[in-house]
Parts: structure tokens; sequence; C-alpha cells
């Protein structure tokens, strides 16, 4: 395991900001750490690079206790809030980084050449970081977090400040990074593009680990049956409750549904049960004429879980 961590505590006077977190990222994993503000990520990430000391509990990276000299030079970084140097040129910060990774001259200058371009900055490396856009300059935190070709990269919102386009690289250089068997560590809101990225995702809560597993389990349980069909009668209704709960009814404006058809949700266990649902109604004589089941997205998936109480 890359990132593991056992009862990993945090508490700031009154604030609880993580309370018992035991999660474990294994190599070459794209991990999700996601959770609304305030959850506990960027608390997180801190323990695990030595920057914040627990109050209780244990956190191991690469197998090392977190600030471990040894392996501090495999991990890439990009804080939440990086503070740039206004003074200094694109090249040059990263010039200076990849001194601090105790890499040769000449790697420095091919590894930021490279980086630069990779980013999309290839021809502001003489530009001072004072002139740079809130975008460009996360551009250049990314690419100072990959300097020293690290086994793991921990990214706090990598793609926060960037246009579309910038999302779509970074999605981009997340799977090539994959493709190369580094780990990631990745706390993003745009809850779309970690449904592309990750291969596992926690979400956390108040310091603390709600769900945890692929996207694929985390929201197969949750899955809707969308129903439209023509003369449906309360016992037929009824009858659909053995596979789910009837969850939504949209108004017939709202849904494109002919005149006389009633147009429902099902939240059901398993998608896998659609087959079964459609035999039922039609041999209940309902006349159905669409019915299709439908995951969750990672994004209703979270905002069900922010509303569950815990
Ligand atoms: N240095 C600190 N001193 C006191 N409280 C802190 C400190 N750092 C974080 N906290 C508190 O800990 C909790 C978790 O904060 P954290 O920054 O880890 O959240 P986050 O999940 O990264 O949120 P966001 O999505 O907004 O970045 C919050 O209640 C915050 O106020
Ligand atoms: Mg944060």
């Amino acid at each position: 395991m890359l990132i593991e961590t056992c009862g990993l505590c945090k508490v700031y006077g009154v604030t609880v900001a993580v309370d018992h977190l035991t999660l474990a990222v294994g190599e070459g994993e794209v991990f999700g750490f996601l959770g609304p503000n305030g959850a506990g990520k960027t608390t997180t990430i801190k323990m695990l690079l030595g920057l914040a000391t627990p109050t209780a509990g244990q956190a191991r990276i690469l197998g090392r206790l977190p600030g471990d000299p040894a392996v501090m030079g495999q991990i890439g970084f990009l804080p939440e809030q990086f503070r740039f140097p206004p003074w200094i040129t694109a090249a040059d910060f990263l010039d200076v980084h990849g001194r601090l990774y105790g890499l040769s001259a000449a790697e420095r200058r091919r590894r930021s050449a490279q980086l630069l371009a990779r980013v999309g900055l290839a021809d502001r490396g003489r530009s001072k970081l004072g002139e740079f856009s809130k975008g460009m300059l996360q551009r250049i935190g990314l690419a100072q977090a990959l300097l020293s070709r690290p086994r793991l990269v921990i990214l706090d919102e990598p793609t926060s400040g960037l246009d579309p386009l910038g999302r779509r690289e970074v999605r981009d250089l997340i799977h090539e990074l994959r493709a190369d068997g580094v780990t990631v560590f990745l706390n993003s809101h745009f809850l779309s593009e970690v449904e592309v990225t990750c291969d596992r995702i926690a979400i956390i809560k108040r310091g603390r680990v709600v769900r945890l597993g692929t996207l694929a389990e985390l929201t197969r349980q949750r899955a809707e049956v969308e129903i439209v069909a023509a003369g449906m009668t309360p016992e037929i209704e009824a009858g659909l409750t053995q596979w789910g709960r009837i969850v939504q009814r949209l108004a017939p404006a709202e849904a494109a549904t002919p005149p006389d058809a009633g147009h429902l949700i099902l939240a059901v266990a398993d998608e896998a049960v659609a087959p079964q649902v459609a035999c039922y109604l039609v041999q209940a004589g309902a006349r159905l004429h669409m019915l299709a089941p439908r995951r969750l997205s990672l994004e209703e998936l979270f905002l069900r879980v922010m509303e569950e109480e815990t």
C-alpha cells in the first residue's frame, strides 16, 4: 500500500477536522478523496505529508512515516493554496523546485521544458509568476508536482481555477500518469471528472469515511428504474414495491410521455431487477412505453450521501 491510515484523527480546538479515518491506497490506483467544504480533506493530506501532526492514529506513506526524507522525493504534491513568489519566472520556479528534489542541471532543464509544454505554458517560461492568471498558476503548480517523476502524486483540487480545456488536460494527464503506473490521490469538487478518472473513491463527511469503493460499487446499490406506462392502477403500483420504493412521479408536462401515461421512478437495490419489473407490469395489464434502469451519477450519489443523517 502506498498510503495507509489507521484511526487517523486531527482536532483543532473544538473542531474535529479528521475523525478516525482509516483507508488504504494501493500502487497504481487513482484514488478520489471527496467531501464537502470543511470535511477534512486538506487536513488529511497535510497529515499524510507530515505538514500537520495527527492528534491520534497513524499514517504511512510509501511505507514510511509522513515527512520521512527517504520518500519525500518520490512524492509530488500540489497544495490547495500554493504561494507563488511573484518575481520569479516560470522556468526558474521549476528550476528551484528541481534543485530541492536534487535533480541535475541538465535534468532540470529537460524536465522543466517538457512539463511547461505538458501544462500548456511552453511559451511562458520566461514570464514572471506575478503576471500569471489563476489558471496559469494552477498549471505551473501541477508541473512542479510532477518534476521528480514521482511514484505518488497528491493533488489537492488540481482543476480549481482551470478553464474547461485546462480541466480536460488535467484529466488526460491523470490518465497518462495512471498508464505509467503512478499512484494518484486526488481531491476534487468536479465530480464528473472524478467519475471518469478515479478507480476508487472515498466520500468523507465531518472527517469520517461514509462511502468507500469503486464507482460501480458505490452506485450499483443505488440504482433507479424509470418507467413510463399507461393503464397503471393503485394495485399495480403497490405491486412495484416488492422491488423498491417509488421515489418520484414526474408531472406529464415535465416528462415526454404519451398523454394517457404515467411516469415514475422506482429506487431499487440492484439495476438487474429491471427485466422482472418490465415483465410484471406487462402481465399486470399496464401498457409499457418505456422502462430504463439508471445508475446514479456520482454527483447524485454525493448529494444523497450529504442528505443522510450520520
Ligand atoms: N489550521 C487550522 N486551525 C483550525 N482549524 C482548522 C485548521 N485547518 C483546518 N481547520 C478546520 O478543520 C476542518 C477541515 O478543514 P479542511 O481544510 O481539511 O477541509 P477540506 O475538506 O479540505 O475543505 P475544502 O473542500 O473547503 O477545501 C474545518 O472545520 C476547518 O475549519
Ligand atoms: Mg481543502
